[in-house]
């Protein structure tokens, strides 16, 4: 399996999600196996271009993560092609292309799932980019625009014929958003109708799904939120691909993950939380938590609202993790939940306040 020159190791993909798919994150995942590929969560072409600190900060990643593909959004051919250029120079594999976020903020502005309504247009900015760089252009789209404007196909078509190297469908329309099931035969049909690489994405919870999914006429699966549920998806997938079960997960490997992903975030950004450095072992839970910090552990209420889904007491855990005033209670919490088997003491009402 290829896009492009670039070999994957698996045909299962971390599917980019904005705000959840960070350089920790995929970091993590990739660690536990079965992962052939990792996308950025989106990233702003003007932010690229004109060198923006925190847009570059969605663009990091680290080369444990290889093969890994930025993507970008945005609705000026020239823009993007430049944008490509600034992915190309930070050394990524792949640079993907938005054409299927319907965030108001950005598909007003020929952006994210805008772009399924003007082939035309979607094609040009293809183009551009492929002409400004060597990496591979991919574009990950959606089925259309709403039911009666299905225009995956054409969509599929116009960039390929442009040059795209790979094209992954979440099996939606714009309109639908998450609403109904992601329409898998409808992926697949695209997939018969061009010749570079089509990637399926859409509703697959358990490993046992992706690999149906897979063998359902597609080059790959991406997975999103079944990742953020469970980040041993991917390995699963594969284990079951190779004819073995699916390795269990134990809750002291669940706990391990977050805290490692809290970890993982303090080291990449610890010197820049206010004061977390310079506070005084047993004074950091006395202080409230400030800027750098507060975004640790709102990273980590994101994530649990995923992680802890359909967990045995997962409530427990989620408004406990909502209650935390610093990191250093995050930990406490979350051991206590996964490593010692106790549940967390805080009682459920705190997260009403
Ligand atoms: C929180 C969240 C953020 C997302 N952000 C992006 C994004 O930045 N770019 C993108 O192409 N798709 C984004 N998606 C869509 C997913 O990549 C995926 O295509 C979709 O969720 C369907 O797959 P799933 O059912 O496996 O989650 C996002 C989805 C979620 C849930």
């Amino acid at each position: 399996m290829r896009i492009g020159p670039i070999p994957l190791p698996s045909p299962f993909v971390v599917s980019p999600m904005a705000g959840m798919t960070d350089t920790a994150f995929r970091r993590l995942v990739k660690r536990q196996g079965g992962c052939g590929l990792v996308v950025s969560e989106m990233v702003s072409s003007e932010g690229l271009v004109r060198g923006i600190d925190r847009t570059l900060e969605y663009a990091e990643y680290t080369e444990e993560e290889r093969p890994v593909s930025i993507q970008i959004f945005g609705g000026d051919p020239d823009r993007m092609a430049e944008a490509a250029r600034v992915v190309e120079g930070m050394g990524a594999d792949i640079v993907d292309v938005n054409m299927g976020c319907p965030v108001p903020k950005i598909a007003k502005h020929q952006a994210g799932c805008s772009l399924m309504r003007e082939p035309g247009h979607a094609a040009t900015i293809i183009g551009a980019m492929v002409k400004a760089v060597r990496i591979p252009v991919t574009v990950k789209m959606r089925k259309g625009w709403d039911d009666s404007d299905l225009s995956a196909p054409e969509v599929a078509r116009r960039v390929e014929d442009a040059g795209a190297a790979a094209i992954a469908i979440h099996g939606r329309t714009a309109k639908q958003s998450y609403s109904g099931r992601a329409d898998w035969d409808f992926v697949a049909g695209v997939a018969r109708a061009v010749r570079i690489p089509v990637f399926g994405s859409g509703d697959c919870i358990e490993p046992e799904q992706v690999v149906e999914r897979l063998q359902a006429g597609v080059s790959g699966v991406f997975v999103g939120r079944g990742v953020l549920r469970n980040p041993w998806i991917l390995a699963q997938a594969q284990d079951l691909m190779e004819g073995r079960a699916a390795r269990p997960v134990s809750m002291e490997a669940r706990g391990r993950f977050l805290l490692d992903y809290m970890q993982l975030l303090l080291d990449d950004r610890g010197d820049e939380i206010d004061g977390f450095r310079h506070v005084a072992p047993g004074q950091a839970t006395a202080a409230p938590a400030r800027g750098r910090e507060r975004w640790v552990i709102n990273k980590l209420r994101a994530l649990c609202a995923w992680y802890t889904r359909g967990m045995e007491s997962g409530s427990q855990l989620r408004a406990a993790v909502n209650a935390a005033e610093s990191t250093r209670q995050l930990r406490e919490q979350i051991g206590e939940f996964f490593l010692s088997g106790v549940r967390p003491s805080r009682p459920p009402a705190l997260v009403t306040r």
